[in-house]
């Protein structure tokens, strides 16, 4: 996730790439940067941090005039947050220039091939080498910029959105696009390109949003080419007359942040295994792992630290890690073990989690394990964070910025990065055969096509949130794997509609909580097809026969628990250990909608921080 804004045409391009990366700071960065073009030089100025620091820095740095020029705003997936790694970056010729959103998952070799002939590499990013890649095809084939660019990406595997432009071919911008968002703003004798619209909104209303595998010629004067990046087969522009305004811009359509990103979990979960999963080859490739591997094989146990939605992901991976590696998993919050003197030894590995990287307990808590000589490994999602940079290795979710306070995405790539972590060590160590192993890579693969089916039950789900929505109380019990969901759900419940919630293992419920069950308590029950499915059909009786209101969350095709419940969302199949990435989906819709419905204020519930810094 990042800003991408390109001008070419008749104004200054300054003030309007600048307004421009401003109005998509709601997509969250950590760098920004930008270059113009005056028809003789090309002027460069980047930073770390905001917009604002880059505008101080750029009014400095360089002379702001020209009516060609590219903006960028960074999410940082390879190098730190830095000015070095901070874009637009620049060939080795000094005439291309790039900006990029996404990740370039084969940049390694690539970069190996360029530096034998001869290519220097300033930064530690992707995109340099992306830039330099374009730059040797250009060289080596003696083409256009077009050309190059779409040469060059026929040797890429990952995520882009770019814009390229080529000092010796000063009319031009060249973007392209396959898996992060492009869109080309069609003005009278201009052009914008941008992450979306909202940078271009308020000079043309006019765009051309690229589709995956695109890219455009954007020339001065000339009609707009577009051609498919695979074969160069030219593409018929279709010029979108945009309604939407600014606000439902940056949300994407959606009313609220955290709706658009429970519909980004299929791409960000494919996002947060890309370049790791290797299902074909029947291999996980993780570094932080690899270069760990020992440690994880020889640990007595491992320690997970974390808060909130990220200590459910824990828990999740608390039943994964021990069934499938055979290696004892103690699930801690943070805020608790920081403080309690617990016992840790040397040959303890702890997991840290945490989306934003800077929560304060956790912090604390990695700090308390180093202290008493343990290896930390820490699953954020933010690059450059205080924990990723206080722990001594690490996989990054790469989910991209999550904007709403209550955690959805955060959640299912966390579960996503640690299933991959625990299928890596039970390999490794051998607890797991080796055609369960590849039936596992296989159906981590098809989870992103099956968390878009469960998304289809938004509907479902809305007309059980209107059914529900004023209920004083509710009840979310699960089972194994989807215990922690159950509590997950129940967490995005209180927080967005202030509802009192509980999660609870389903066997629980006859030591106490069975007391609260009457006509006016919903129980929200996970009960997909999945080992110990009878057990928990008679927890459902059992809440039937003391007039307790059912919503189960089932498999697609369920006629028992369905005879029984007085409402039922149905889900894809999964295996038992992967349920909790799709049967946590209609339990976040459940409760976004619930919020609406009470209209609660969804992004930023009260008393809520997005990062809890404090302790
Ligand atoms: C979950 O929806 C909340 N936003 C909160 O519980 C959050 O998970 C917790 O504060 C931990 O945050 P972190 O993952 O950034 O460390
Ligand atoms: N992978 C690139 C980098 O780390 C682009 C990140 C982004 O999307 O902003 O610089």
């Amino acid at each position: 996730m990042c800003g991408i804004v390109g001008y070419i045409g008749h104004r200054e391009a300054y003030p309007v790439i600048i307004k421009g990366l401003k109005r998509l700071e709601y997509r969250g960065y950590d760098s920004a940067g930008v270059v113009l073009y005056d028809g003789t030089d090309l002027k460069l100025s980047k930073t770390k941090g905001k917009v604002s620091d880059l505008e101080a820095r750029a009014e400095k740095e360089i002379s702001l005039n020209g009516s060609i020029g590219i903006g960028h705003t960074r999410w940082a997936t390879h190098g730190v947050p830095n000015d070095v790694n901070s874009h637009p970056h620049v060939s080795n010729s000094g005439n291309l220039v790039i900006v990029h959103n996404g990740i370039i998952e084969n940049y390694e070799p690539l970069k190996k091939e360029l530096i034998k002939r001869g290519y220097v590499f300033h930064s530690d990013t992707d995109t340099e080498v992306l830039v330099n890649l374009i730059e040797e095809v250009k060289k080596q084939d003696n083409l256009k910029l077009g050309k190059a660019v779409q040469v060059a990406l026929n040797q890429v595997v990952g995520a882009y959105a770019i814009a390229v432009f080529d000092k010796e071919r000063p009319n031009e911008i060249v973007a392209a696009r396959l898996g992060s968002p492009l869109a080309i703003g069609v003005g009278k004798d201009e052009f914008f390109v941008a992450s979306d619209a909202s940078p271009f909104i308020e000079y043309t209303s006019n765009a051309i949003y690229l589709e995956d595998e695109e890219m455009a010629i954007i020339r001065l004067h000339k009609p707009l080419k577009i051609r498919k990046i695979k074969d160069d087969t030219l593409v018929d522009p279709y010029i979108q007359e945009l309604q939407m305004n600014l606000e439902q811009i940056e949300k994407g359509g959606y009313d609220h942040f955290m709706l658009k990103e429970i519909y980004e979990q299929p791409s960000v979960i494919k996002d947060t295994y890309r370049g790791r999963l290797h299902a074909n080859e029947g291999l996980i490739k993780m570094a932080g792992i690899e270069d760990n591997l020992q440690k994880f094989l020889n640990a007595d146990r491992i320690l997970i630290i974390a808060c909130g939605t990220s200590w459910h992901a824990g828990l999740v991976a608390e039943y994964i890690f021990e069934e499938f590696a055979r290696i004892p998993v103690e699930v801690e919050y943070a805020s608790e073990f920081r403080y309690r003197n617990p016992i840790v030894r040397p040959t303890d590995v702890v997991i840290a989690i945490s989306q934003s990287g800077e929560t304060a307990d956790t912090l604390a808590a990695i700090k308390l394990a180093k202290e008493q000589g343990a290896f930390v490994f820490g699953v954020c999602n933010v690059v450059g964070s205080s924990i990723s940079r206080e722990t001594h290795a690490g996989a990054y979710t790469h989910a991209g910025p999550e904007i709403g306070v209550a955690s959805t995405k955060a959640f299912t790539t966390q579960i996503t990065v640690l299933t991959l972590i625990a299928l890596r060590l039970a390999q490794a160590k051998g607890t797991m055969n080796n055609s369960d192993f590849h039936r596992y890579l296989q159906e981590l693969e098809l989870i992103p096509e099956k968390v878009a089916e469960a998304l289809e039950t938004n509907l479902v789900a809305q007309t059980i949130a209107a059914v529900y929505k004023d209920a004083p109380n509710a009840l979310y019990l699960g089972r194994g794997y989807n215990f922690p969901v159950a509590l997950e759900g129940a967490l995005k419940l209180k927080e967005i509609s202030y509802i009192h919630a509980e999660g609870y293992p389903a066997a629980e419920m006859k030591h106490g909580p069975i007391a609260l069950i009457d006509e006016s308590m919903p129980v929200f029950i996970i009960a997909p097809q999945q080992e110990h499915y009878d057990k928990i059909v008679s927890n459902i009786q059992e809440i039937k026969s003391r007039s307790g209101k059912i919503i189960a969350v089932v498999t697609k095709g369920d006629t028992q628990v369905k005879a029984l419940a007085d409402h039922v969302i149905e889900i894809p199949a999964t295996s038992d250990a992967l349920s909790p990435l799709l049967t946590t989906i209609p339990l976040q819709l459940l409760s976004y909608h619930i919020a609406v419905m009470r209209e609660c204020n969804v992004d930023q519930p009260r008393n809520l921080a997005k990062s809890v810094t404090v302790e």
